[in-house]
């Protein structure tokens, strides 16, 4: 009989439907491998669901809070089931950009200079007059984003002071902290990497180019909204993209698989965040570079199939 699995896409943030996406690719992929799967989009149910099904482990396809985070994974690491992709202190690093950014600085890895304050500070403590301080030390235009969201959910491309507001409110609907960034205008890499922490794998690096102002909701997702390549890089800023990608991979301390997104300027690479459930639908990076990497789809999730069996 062949092993039963279950994969867990859905949930409740705000990339639910994109991960619904990524689970239907990833089962689909799992059938083909020979497993028996299941699917879940996992509510009050999953733990007994788990418990019945013993599936031998649990893919998890989910973005965002829920299943990027580290909770599912709490879970399933109280129950001893294994899963796919990083452990829940590596997930917990890498979803709050201001926590992982701090880390990123600690370990002089390269990251877009920053500032981040959260709600209470803005509506009892006048937050929304620091931007006068924030430009002085930033400038226009500056990036504000929601710390823990994904897709570019809530970002905001602030270039004059009466657009601030409007931004930290917008962010503040997705999460209780934004993080305000210096704009970087460069080359917008994403850096797909496999592997243990100790030892990553590092696939082709690949760019993202679109017509939008930045790599919008919109240019994630849309086909033909964007154009990804194998960037063309020289091998001193190819060598500097990697250093950068397995650095930030290896300091989360992430396994199996991750998205590391860079924006490349003159001064070098710098690290926007590391995506511990990388979107595996069809316009993402991750199965681009794999594809890039002489891997199908399929055998992008054999290779976390084989992580899974072999290293929990
Ligand atoms: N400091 C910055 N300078 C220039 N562009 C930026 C900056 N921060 C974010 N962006 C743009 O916004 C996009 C999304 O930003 P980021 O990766 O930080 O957030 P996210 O919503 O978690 O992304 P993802 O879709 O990868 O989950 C980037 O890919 C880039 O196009
Ligand atoms: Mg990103």
């Amino acid at each position: 009989m062949s092993d039963r699995v279950l994969v867990a896409n859905g949930g409740r943030s705000m990339e639910r439907e994109i991960s619904l996406r990524s689970g239907r690719r990833a089962a689909s992929a799992l059938e083909e491998l020979g497993f028996a799967v299941e699917t879940v989009d996992p509510d009050q149910r999953f733990v007994h669901l788990v418990t019945e099904l013993r599936p031998a482990f649990v893919l998890i396809a989910m973005h965002g809070r829920g299943g990027e985070d580290g909770t599912l994974q709490d879970l399933l690491e109280i129950l001893d089931v294994p899963y796919t992709g990083s452990d829940v202190h590596a997930s917990a690093r890498c979803l709050d950009k201001h926590a992982f950014k701090e880390m990123l600085r600690a370990e002089s890895l390269m990251t877009p200079p920053w500032h981040s304050f959260n709600r209470e500070a803005f509506t009892e403590f006048g937050a929304g007059e620091t931007l006068g301080a924030l430009t002085g030390q930033l400038g226009f235009p500056l990036v504000v984003k929601p710390a823990r969201e994904g897709s570019s959910l809530g970002i905001k491309v602030v270039h004059s002071s009466d657009e601030f507001a409007t931004a930290v409110l917008g962010a503040f609907n997705y999460d209780d902290r934004v993080v305000i960034e210096r704009f970087i205008a460069g080359r917008e890499l994403a850096v797909t990497v496999l592997g243990p922490a100790e030892d990553p794998r590092v696939l082709p690096v690949v760019e993202i180019l679109t017509d939008e102002p930045y790599y919008t909701f919109t240019a994630h997702y849309e086909t033909g909204a964007a154009t990804l390549k194998v960037a063309d890089l020289g091998k001193e800023e190819r060598e500097q993209v990697h250093a950068a990608a397995r650095g930030a991979y290896t300091l989360a301390g992430c396994r199996d698989l991750a998205r590391v997104d860079i924006i490349l300027d003159s001064s070098g690479p710098q690290i926007l965040e590391v995506n511990t459930v990388p979107g595996l639908v069809e316009t993402g990076p991750t199965p681009f570079a794999a594809d890039a990497a002489g891997m199908e789809f399929n055998q992008l999730i054999a290779e976390l199939v084989k992580r899974v069996r072999s290293e929990r």
